[in-house]
Formats: C-alpha cells, structure tokens, sequence
C-alpha cells in the first residue's frame, strides 16, 4: 500500500483510507465493521475517518480496531450540536465535550486530527471553534487541528495558520476543488483528505444506491449522466470497472493525501485495495473524464460547485 505525507503533520498514512459514514448512517452490524477494518489495516490502510454526527460510527470504530489504535491514524468530527451535549452548534462548549466524547468512544487519548465538520465561513471567520481546537491540541487531546469543507470556505481555512489539515470533496463527478483548493493546498503544505472519493458510487444511477444515499447522491448521479462518457470511452473493457476508474482518479490529483473510501461491504475494501494498487491513471484518461465534466457543467444551468 502507497504511503503519502499528510502536509505538514508529516504523519504517513496510506493512499487509501476508510470513511466512517456509511457504518453509521446504515447502521452497519458490528461484526462487519470489524472484519472491514481488521481486513484494511492487515493490508497496509492505516488511516480511519470518522464524525460525531455519523450516528454509532465512532464507537463502532472504537469497538472494532481501540486495541489496534497505535496502528493508524485516526480522525474525527466535531461542531455540531447534539442533545446529550451542552452548547450551541460551533460554540467552544460544544467542541471541548464532542472532543472528549470522541476519545471515548473511540478508546484512545488523543485524535491525530479533528475536523470542523463543514461549517460555514462565518463559523471559520469567528474564531471560536478555531479556537477550541487549538485549546485541545494544546491539552494533547488532539494532534492536529483542520477543517471538512469545500469551495471557498476551504480555500478560507486553507490560510489559517492552525489549520494543517482539510478534507475536501474531490472526484470524477466533483473536480471544482481540484483547481480552486488543491494548488493552495501544495502551496501551503496542507493534508488533504478526500471525502466522497468515488463519488458514491455515482454510475450506479439515481437513487439505486442504499439507505440515506438514495438522497445524498442525486447529484452526483445526475452529473454522472450529463457526463456521457462510458468506461469503454477510458480505455476500459466495461461499466465494471467505474470503481477502479473513479478511485484512480481521485488519487490521481496533485494534492491529495489520502481517499477515504466508505464501505460497509468487505469485497469492495479489498477491490479498492487491489484499484489503488494499480497507481495513477494515465493523463490521457485523466484529460478525458476532466473535459467531460466541463462541457456538461458549461451545458447546465448551474455552476458544479464542490458538494457538502
Ligand atoms: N462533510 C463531510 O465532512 C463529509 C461528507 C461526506 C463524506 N465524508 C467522509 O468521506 C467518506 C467517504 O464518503 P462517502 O462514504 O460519502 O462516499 P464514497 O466513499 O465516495 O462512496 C461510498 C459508496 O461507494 C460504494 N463503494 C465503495 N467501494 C466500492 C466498490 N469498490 N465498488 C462499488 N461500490 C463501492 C459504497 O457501497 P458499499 O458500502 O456497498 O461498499 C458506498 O455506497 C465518508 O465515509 C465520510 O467519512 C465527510
């Protein structure tokens, strides 16, 4: 498995990561969160990304793979309020108890990284939350402070000084912040971590994809079609192989650290082993799946901006 420098943590984590928001919005059995993640550090996937708002995910992880925490690096999310916590969304309150919850539930002392979970610019420009999470750092509660977002507001935390790590949406049906954040981020030697990296599964159509993904999806689905190009286009035998093409993709981009693919199926972590070992795409076929976004965004009614 490749290893990559996440910035300037200079912690090396693997090219292929593990999302935690599927095992929590669908609920995924335990069991099987513990075979998916014993499976992915036993081949070489030492990077889990997780958030307090993807309901049981972090004490799923917790459960599965706290024994094995000094063989990977773990991130979360925090910002949100909840019911069971004090304090407004984004407060400081909210954020030193989501911190502390979080290393509960995951049984570990400290988070390599914590995320603002894609607050708005406003939340990044006031301060607060910035605030708090250096505070936890400072604690050695966590190891690195960074923000979950897109478009401008992730070019925004891109110049903040404690900001050393951003996960961003980057994939073949979401190529907005491959121009406007991906360069600032080399610039700066920020961590990129990519959410969303195969476009959940976009060529599956709309709504075909399970649980909350019926409504997460749509538009990656809808851009998909507009897209018009088929796997046989890229060189491909066939429609199989989009997994492989759209993770390749994502790699693919100068930039970015690590794709945290989320599954709850153990044969698609390991096809996703076995894609990523198959390294960059060739720029031939990174051009075309580049130029077909960009003609179906300059033939659609909106901007394709980069999606929460
Ligand atoms: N705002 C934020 O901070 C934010 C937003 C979105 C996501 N995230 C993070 O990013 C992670 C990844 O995003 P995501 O889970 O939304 O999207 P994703 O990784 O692009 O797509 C996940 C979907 O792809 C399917 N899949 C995975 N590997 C496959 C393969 N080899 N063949 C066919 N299908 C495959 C999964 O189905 P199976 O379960 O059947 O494998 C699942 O339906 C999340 O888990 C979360 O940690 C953060």
């Amino acid at each position: 498995m490749e290893k990559r420098t996440l910035g300037s943590t200079g912690l090396e984590v693997s090219a292929l990561g593990f999302g935690g928001g599927p095992v929590g919005f669908l609920g995924t059995e335990q069991n099987r969160v513990a075979e998916i993640l014993n499976f992915l550090l036993e081949n070489g996937v030492n990077f889990i990304d997780t958030a307090a708002g993807y309901p049981g995910s972090e004490e799923a992880i917790g459960n599965a793979v706290g024994h094995r925490r000094d063989e990977f690096v773990l991130v979360s999310k925090c910002g949100q309020a909840f019911d069971d916590l004090e304090g407004e969304a984004w407060s400081a309150t909210v954020i030193s108890q989501t911190v502390d919850r979080a290393l509960r539930r995951l049984k570990t002392d400290h988070l390599d990284v914590m995320l603002l979970h894609s607050c708005d610019q406003e939340v990044l420009e006031k301060g607060e939350a910035v605030a708090a999470l250096i505070k936890a750092r400072d604690a050695g509660k966590i190891r690195h402070v960074g923000y979950s977002g897109d478009n401008e507001a992730a070019v925004y935390a891109a110049g903040l000084e404690a900001v050393d790590v951003i996960e961003t949406s980057v994939n073949i049906c979401d190529q907005a912040n491959i121009d406007m954040l991906l360069p600032e981020a080399v610039k700066r030697d920020i961590g990129i971590i990519v959410k969303r990296p195969v476009a959940n599964a976009a060529w599956m159509g709309v709504g075909e994809q399970p649980g909350f993904y019926a409504n997460y999806t749509t538009t990656y689905a809808e851009r998909f079609i507009s897209m018009g190009i088929t796997a046989g286009d890229l060189g491909f035998d066939d429609d199989a192989a989009w997994p492989e093409i759209a993770l390749r993709f994502t790699l693919s981009q100068p930039g970015v650290t690590t794709a945290i693919v989320g599954t709850t199926n153990p044969s698609n972590a390991a096809r996703n082993i076995a894609a990523t070992a198959k390294g960059a795409l060739p720029d031939a076929t990174i051009a075309k799946i580049r130029t077909a976004f960009s003609n179906a965004e300059s033939a659609a009614a909106d901007q394709w901006v980069g999606q929460r």
